[in-house]
């Protein structure tokens, strides 16, 4: 009876170990990518300190190219070698085309119909279509290259002005690209140095606007990640957001209402002057039943090495790649390339009096861009025949 007994019970045991095997076999254990070991509630948001990308530089080098880091409840995928960027990027780009709806793009990006943050779909393949073919096309930048020239000379002459004094470069720099890129989108600049009656924002409110945007796009907001935290805002930020949105809504409203008077004031002789102008033009002729272009939408559109820079050559994305890829690279590298040229070419540079180049502060700011904590004071000399400069 006993050795029956067990004679079953090994059986039971074998049928088992079978059935586990088979199971097994069928269903491979997860292969999860190591990381550090998280908190319960915060994950491992509580190590990310005020500058994450540096975290997580030193976590990759602790745990590899492809890593797990939990923000709050969420599971997140680093992956920091060009070889797992291309996995993601160009093996499984769609699979990973869309980006998490977090509370930027829902406060910011008008309820995510900006691009940035449109989800991968027909909305988004359309923006798309539209910043690549009709605003950003080579045709339509060369058109626009006597407003770059313009720019450039006034950027210039406003650093000649300087010669011999100590100043900020970002703020020449920024105050350039602004101008430039709000005349070639918007046709005018919209901003003046000093509010008047008549100008609807100051140049420095805009500016404030711009970082204000690139700070928050960048955030890394308790509620996206620790959901049941959204109601409390803790950080401020979404109040922020809305702040900020109400402020860009007015100047879209004011833009978009100018542009529409010019445009029936001209009527029949109306010719699309900027792009602005072509995305009105389109939602008048837009035909397209499954994603229809509207003025909401232009609103959120305007807002806005031997290596390969563009994304084929994983080992350097500044503007990244695969379908997320910024639309934005042709205007942006015309713009890098031009400017850096002529500021070195037109320029000397020297620090002011005392000042070493060690002395430079190299802490950084995070936020959608990273810049530096505190801006470099230089002083230009001017080192070619004073005509160019003016
Ligand atoms: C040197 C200048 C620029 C740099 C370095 C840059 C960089 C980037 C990067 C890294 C991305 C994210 C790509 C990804 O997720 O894989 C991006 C996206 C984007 N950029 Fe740029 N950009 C520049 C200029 C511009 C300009 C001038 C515009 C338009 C006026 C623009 C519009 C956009 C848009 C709309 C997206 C989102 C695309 C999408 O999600 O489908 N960018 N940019």
């Amino acid at each position: 009876m006993e050795s029956s007994l067990v004679v079953l019970a090994l059986a039971w045991l074998a049928a088992l170990a079978f059935i586990s095997k088979k199971i097994r076999e069928r269903n491979p254990p997860k292969r999860i990518p190591p990381g550090p070991k998280p908190w319960p509630v915060v994950g491992n948001l509580h190590q990310l300190g005020t500058l994450p990308h540096i975290t997580l530089h030193f976590f990759a080098k602790k745990y590899g190219e492809i890593m797990q880091v939990k923000y709050g409840s969420r599971t997140v995928v680093v992956a920091s070698s060009p070889k797992m960027a291309e996995e993601f990027l160009k093996t499984y780009d769609s699979l990973f085309a869309s980006r998490p709806p977090l509370a930027s793009g829902k406060y910011t990006g008008y309820d995510f119909q900006d691009m940035t943050w449109a989800p991968y779909g027909p909305h988004w393949r359309k923006a798309r279509r539209i910043y690549l073919s009709e605003l950003f096309n080579p045709n339509r930048l060369d058109s626009f290259e006597y407003i770059r020239v313009e720019e450039r000379l006034t950027f210039f002459a406003s650093l000649y002005a300087q010669t011999g004094n100590p100043i900020i470069l970002k703020n020449y720099i920024r105050r350039y690209t602004l101008s430039s890129i709000s005349r070639v989108v918007l046709g005018d600049k919209y901003f003046s140095d000093h509010k008047t009656e008549d100008s609807l924002i100051s140049i420095s409110e805009f500016h404030g606007m711009i970082d204000e945007w690139m700070v928050l796009n960048g955030v890394l907001n308790i509620g996206d990640w620790i959901p049941w935290l959204r109601f409390f805002d803790v950080q401020g930020y979404v109040k922020r957001m809305k702040v900020l949105t109400k402020k860009f809504d007015k100047f879209h409203n004011y833009v978009l209402a100018d542009h529409k008077a010019k445009k029936d004031l001209e009527a029949n002789n109306f010719v699309p002057k900027d792009m602005v102008d072509v995305l009105l033009q389109m939602t008048e002729e837009d035909t397209d039943p499954e994603v229809k272009l509207t003025v909401e939408a232009v609103k959120a559109l305007v807002h806005g090495r031997d290596i390969s820079m563009l994304g084929q050559d994983f080992t350097l994305l500044p503007f990244g790649s695969g379908r997320r890829r910024c639309p934005g690279y042709n205007l942006g590298l015309r713009i890098v390339r031009t400017t850096v040229a002529n500021v070195f070419h037109g320029f000397n540079w020297k620090f002011p009096e005392g000042v070493k180049p060690e002395d430079i502060c190299m802490v950084e700011r995070y936020g959608l861009t990273t810049c530096p904590e505190v801006p470099v004071t230089v002083i230009p000399e001017p080192r070619l025949p004073i005509h160019l400069y003016q």
